[in-house]
């Protein structure tokens, strides 16, 4: 038995089976390449779901990490005292995100951080609704589950919470049908990422922003998946004309560190008090440290600009493909490296999956058809093209069996 067969035998027999697993028992991993224990290399299309943002292996993030874990991981009772990284981190933070959102605290996931929203969200406006999109994705716990708007995430798990109500994504009249002053928050992805990289029209965002003004509604921003220059910018939703009250964040931000935040303005900020929110691990300097290196490399190597030039050309690339086979892909869609590649079938879909592995390329697949392509933001074009030139190779072969 070679040790990968010998680790994916303890897992099938311990793990939880949750998770259709890829036969793969990844031991470690550089810039966008990672290697199994028996040493065999792919290429990883997926940076861990959207979160090894600048690359597997980072030495300015392994460095951090090393360097605090010498200091202090944990603060004497953890965030009732000060820390310098902490500290470091806010205002590094506060340099990238919009500007009206001035007040910060820490959560350890994507799911924390929006559970932690829509909670005071109720607390500061007093209501109880929520309205959220379907096919929207705000994550597992028993609130964000019930916030998300696809079936297969929320229905099975009953009673889920109440007062979360569904409209379809890039609707406005939807909106406008359900927003009054019941409403503590309106909560949304800029970019549907889980749902299928749904990209709404240019308007809507502004447009949604001004119905929750009208209503004194808040406007949750949930850039888990989008933030942290995944599309380009900073922040997808940094967009003139919307106003948000809340942003929440996660993957990208640590760089597979777990770690998240959620940000407020000024006037929602001071609504809140003192015991209204917190947790063991919120803030903790280990973290604190590696999501400021992170950021401390986007910044540096003004990572926004290598994701719209190797996005750019990724997605034109798509889009002749598409045009070249037409009954294998159904649609291209995508903002900076947060691309889908929409197949027309499920069969398809899962014998490309299959045979890309095969050729040393790991994909991701949702909703059976899409193939959502989300690598490091640090890929170099010459490696993307490396991806695409296997994807390109197994598409022709499915497209001409
Ligand atoms: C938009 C969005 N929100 C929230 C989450 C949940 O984040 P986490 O898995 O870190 O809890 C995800 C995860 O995919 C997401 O894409």
């Amino acid at each position: 038995m070679t040790p990968s067969e010998n680790t994916m035998r303890v897992e099938g027999r311990l793990a939880v089976p949750f998770f259709d697993k890829a036969p793969l028992s990844i031991e470690r991993g550089e810039g966008v390449y990672v290697w199994t224990e028996d040493n065999k290399k792919y290429l990883d299309f997926t940076s861990g779901w959207g979160v090894t943002s600048i690359g597997h292996a980072h030495p300015a993030l392994s460095e951090a990490i090393c360097r605090q874990s010498k200091r202090i991981i944990q603060n004497p009772n953890s965030g009732a005292t000060y820390s310098p990284v902490r500290a470091q981190l806010l205002q590094a933070l506060q340099s990238i995100l919009p500007g009206r959102l001035t007040r910060l605290f820490f959560a350890n996931s994507g799911a924390e951080a929006n559970d932690a929203a829509i909670k005071l969200a109720r607390k500061a406006t007093g209501r109880m609704n929520i309205i959220s999109t379907e096919m929207s994705f705000h994550g597992r716990t028993i609130s964000t589950a019930s916030a998300t708007g696809q079936a297969t995430h929320r229905d099975k798990f009953n009673p889920l919470m109440p007062n979360y109500i569904f409209v379809p994504f890039n609707d406005i009249e939807a909106i406008a049908r359900h927003i009054d002053d019941s409403v503590a928050a309106v909560i949304l992805e800029p970019i549907q990422g889980e749902g299928g990289v749904n990209i709404p029209d240019e308007a809507y965002l502004p447009q949604v922003s001004s119905l929750c003004r009208k209503h004194g509604v808040y406007l949750i921003m949930d850039e888990v998946q989008t933030g942290f220059y995944r599309t380009g910018a900073a922040f997808a939703s940094d967009q003139p004309g919307v106003h948000i009250d809340f942003l929440t964040m996660a993957k990208g931000i640590a760089g597979g560190f777990p770690f998240g935040a959620f940000a407020m303005t000024e006037e929602v900020s001071a609504k809140m008090e003192k015991g209204d929110h917190g947790g063991t691990f919120c803030g903790s300097p280990l973290g604190c440290a590696a999501a400021y290196a992170v950021i401390d490399v986007m910044k540096s190597s003004d990572i926004g600009k290598n994701v719209e030039s190797v996005g750019s050309i990724t997605l034109e690339t798509l889009h002749r493909r598409r045009a070249e086979m037409p009954d294998l892909i159904a649609a291209v869609r995508g903002k900076g490296l947060l691309i889908a590649l929409v197949m027309t079938s499920e069969k398809k879909t899962a014998e490309l999956n299959t045979r890309c592995l095969e050729k040393g390329l790991i994909l991701n697949v949702k909703q059976g058809t899409i193939v959502r392509l989300f690598p490091a933001l640090t890929i170099t074009q010459q490696e993307m093209d490396e991806g695409l030139a296997i994807l390109h190779e197994v598409l022709l072969q499915i497209n001409d069996a």
